[in-house]
């Protein structure tokens, strides 16, 4: 083979971190997320062949035309995003530097940088539908959160989404704020998560109530059923923190900022119940380090990450797994 007469196209896709805004984007509410440095990559290699792809994060090569029944799960992403693309031949090489599990949303980077490799560029919206699309082939009925960062983040900045319209608005970041993300040492994965259960909640409170993010917070409270009426609160009471959120951003009033992560994390552990006592303990131990301005449970929950705030560099030891993450560019393809 000619290797460099190849035509190859490269695509690049960041992971996320949701600043605030968690468990709403289901339920037509808002959050504040934003694309980070550490991303996937794939590389698209135009051959003859029935499509194959290798990840080197795994260390596993899959074969379209010979799908085995102990293939990644993965392999039903490249599927997906073969067939809505219609490019169903040549070599994808996969690879990046996101850890995988963390809650960072590896596998929507993957679907997004998968759909651009084989598809080449699009719309914003049309890739978030398109990237959606395929990580619905795991098996878990995700809202749009994790798309809509890693698809229209931009450098510095965090993305207001709507998700009742789909509608964004970049916030700028204040230079000062310094994020990272603390593993909790517990591995996420949402398929075996109650995360459908919750969705399920959120709907029949949806039912009772109407949209949750404008839902009368005094009905809210009074649902016969106890479960839905916490449910119906978080939801409720984490939009209006969003909201209050952004304005403090763009007002560079990073205390309030951080106050609003812990009372975030309160909300997913006692009304969202989405925690677990080892992430309560960790998070409570980073809300009380020097410097720490406000920290919580991030993403879908039951394991994965925790995002912890402060306004000057802090070091979170040995001990702990960590990044610091800063607002980046979203995703991106080329021809080579
Ligand atoms: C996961 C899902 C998102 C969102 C979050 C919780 O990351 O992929 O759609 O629901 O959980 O905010």
């Amino acid at each position: 083979m000619l290797v460099g007469m190849e035509r190859s196209r490269s695509a690049r896709a960041p992971g996320r971190v949701n600043l605030i805004g968690e468990h709403v984007d289901y339920a037509g509410g808002s959050a504040l997320p934003l694309a980070i440095g550490q991303g996937s990559r794939v590389r698209w290699v135009k051959t003859a062949e029935a499509l194959t792809a290798f990840s080197s994060f795994d260390h596993r090569r899959i074969s379209l035309a010979r799908p085995q029944e102990d293939d990644p799960s993965w392999a039903a992403i490249v599927a997906k995003a073969s067939a809505l693309t219609g490019c169903d031949q040549g070599r994808l090489e996969i690879d990046g530097d996101l850890p995988i599990g963390a809650g960072l949303s590896s596998s929507t980077s993957l679907a997004v940088a998968l759909v651009l490799a084989l598809g080449g560029a699009m719309k914003e919206d049309d890739l978030i539908a398109a990237s959606w699309e395929c990580e619905q082939a795991l098996g878990t009925p995700t809202g749009f959160l994790d798309q809509q960062a890693i698809v229209a983040g931009k450098k510095g900045q965090c993305v207001l989404v709507d998700f009742s319209t789909m509608k964004r608005r970049l916030v700028s970041l204040d230079p000062q704020l310094q994020l990272y993300v603390i593993h909790s040492g517990i591995e996420r994965e949402l398929l075996n998560s109650p995360y459908a259960q919750r969705r399920a909640e959120v709907h029949e409170a949806e039912d009772l109530l109407g949209p949750l993010p404008h839902a009368d917070r005094v009905s809210a409270r009074s649902l016969s059923d106890a479960t839905l009426s916490k449910r119906a609160l978080h939801v409720l009471e984490e939009c209006e923190r969003v909201h209050v959120a952004a304005a403090a951003l763009e007002d560079g009033d990073l205390k309030t900022f951080g106050g609003l992560l812990n009372e975030s994390h309160a909300s997913l552990r006692d009304l969202f119940e989405v925690s677990l006592v080892k992430i309560d303990q960790l998070v409570e131990d980073l809300q009380g380090k020097a410097g720490v301005l406000g920290a919580r449970l991030m993403g879908g929950g039951f394991g994965g990450c925790i995002l912890a705030a402060s306004s000057r560099e802090l070091d979170f030891g040995t001990d702990l797994t960590w990044w610091k993450v800063e607002a980046a560019a979203g995703a991106s393809v080329h021809e080579d």
